[in-house]
């Protein structure tokens, strides 16, 4: 699943993905965290995601990462958020407005330790691979604060109905992945109906949720 997987997939319009409504897995747990103004989240591979502006109304220091100039000038403009400002990097194009700051590059790239009280991963870790997996999963524990916490939405089901992105991705990865720098908690596991998203089409597909807290 290499970049031009996904740049193919914004030049071509296959952005099924992009939900219009905050997520309701969001809006549901993320309180529970108890999220305080000024903290910071990280939301890697953000797409264009509405989920970016329930975060900044929370008064939370946001940060996107996302590959793809369109989506990240289309989720400026299409949430009228101007003036927008512009800053060039070696490795990023980061484009700011309040406290949201998306970084168009390559999330492998980024380089920060104990920079995030949180992550928000929706549609991120599903959407790569199982051999990208390890080195996506290696970012999120170094920018992660210790004692910060990781709200992550997956999907499981059998992976032979269904050539992805997104992939399954099941509890015995997690843990492996995770483990040895997280105690994880399973939230919720929600079969999806059928509702037009090529995902919902898999008989016995589910949504799971966990809350991941980073403990050394
Ligand atoms: C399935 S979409 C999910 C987007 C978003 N999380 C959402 O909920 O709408 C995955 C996104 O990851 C982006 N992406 C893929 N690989 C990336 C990488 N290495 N660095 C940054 N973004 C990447 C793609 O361009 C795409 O927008």
């Amino acid at each position: 699943m290499d970049a031009q997987f996904w740049i193919n997939a914004w030049n071509e319009g296959r952005t099924k993905f992009h939900q219009e409504e905050y997520h309701q897995k969001l809006t549901e747990y993320f309180p529970t965290l108890h999220p305080k103004k000024g903290q910071s989240v990280l939301v890697p591979l953000c797409g264009k995601s509405k989920d970016l502006l329930w975060l900044h109304d929370l008064k939370l220091n946001v940060r996107g990462v996302e590959l793809h100039h369109d989506a990240v000038e289309s989720f400026f403009s299409e949430n009228k958020l101007s003036p927008m400002q512009k800053l060039q990097d070696q490795d990023f194009t980061h484009y700011s407005y309040e406290n949201i700051v998306i970084s168009c590059g390559d999330f492998f790239k980024i380089n920060e330790n104990n920079a995030y009280d949180f992550v928000y991963d929706r549609a991120s870790l599903v959407a790569l691979p199982f051999e990208m997996r390890k080195n996506y999963a290696e970012v999120i524990k170094r920018s992660l604060k210790v004692g910060g916490k990781y709200l992550l939405i997956v999907y499981e089901y059998d992976q032979s109905k269904l050539e992805g992105p997104p992939f399954s991705v099941s509890s015995e990865e997690i843990q492996e992945l995770y483990k040895d720098q997280f105690l994880i908690k399973h939230l919720s596991s929600d079969t999806v109906t059928k509702n037009g998203d090529r995902p919902s089409t898999v008989e016995g597909l589910r949504q799971v949720v966990y809350l991941l807290e980073k403990v050394n």
